[in-house]
């Protein structure tokens, strides 16, 4: 594991921009971090890296929102059940073949494809610890 110390969030931003560049279709990378650590600055971030200007998102279901059929931003935060999130087809967008992202994936933990990356993101004001 290494760590990158972030300083503001857009640094934060910009780490994880050029992060993208390890990314490959199919990966799955789980943000882990409490409410308000970065992880949806730190989406962003991946997404934009990933070349992803200014498309217009889909939000297919309140829980995803989708970009070109390549990139899969998943929030979890309100998902309650396995049950629930198979009722939503969560499961299927990681069969697509593109990059998915996903914060709050403890909530879907069974669901989850094996081989997943893990960014982890801890600290307070604006220090912010980046395990990856
Ligand atoms: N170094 C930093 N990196 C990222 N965000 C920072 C940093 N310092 C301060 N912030 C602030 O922390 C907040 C992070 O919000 P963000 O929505 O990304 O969190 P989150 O982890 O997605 O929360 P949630 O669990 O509610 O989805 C923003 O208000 C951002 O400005
Ligand atoms: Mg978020």
């Amino acid at each position: 594991m290494a760590v990158f110390l972030s300083h503001s969030e857009e640094e934060t931003f910009r780490w994880a921009k050029d992060f993208a560049a390890t990314l490959k279709a199919g990966d799955v990378v789980l943000l882990e971090g409490e409410m308000g650590a970065g992880k949806t600055v730190l989406a962003k971030g991946l997404i934009a890296g990933m070349g992803i200007g200014d498309e217009v998102t889909s939000p297919t279901y309140a829980y995803v929102n989708e970009y070109g059929g390549r990139v899969f931003h998943f929030d979890c935060y309100r998902v309650t059940s396995e049950a629930q999130a198979l009722g939503l087809g969560l499961s299927d967008y990681f069969e697509r073949g593109g990059v998915c992202i996903v914060e709050w994936s403890e909530n879907i933990k069974d669901l989850l494809p094996g081989g997943c990356k893990r960014i982890k993101i801890s600290g307070n004001g604006s220090e912010r610890e980046i395990e990856f």
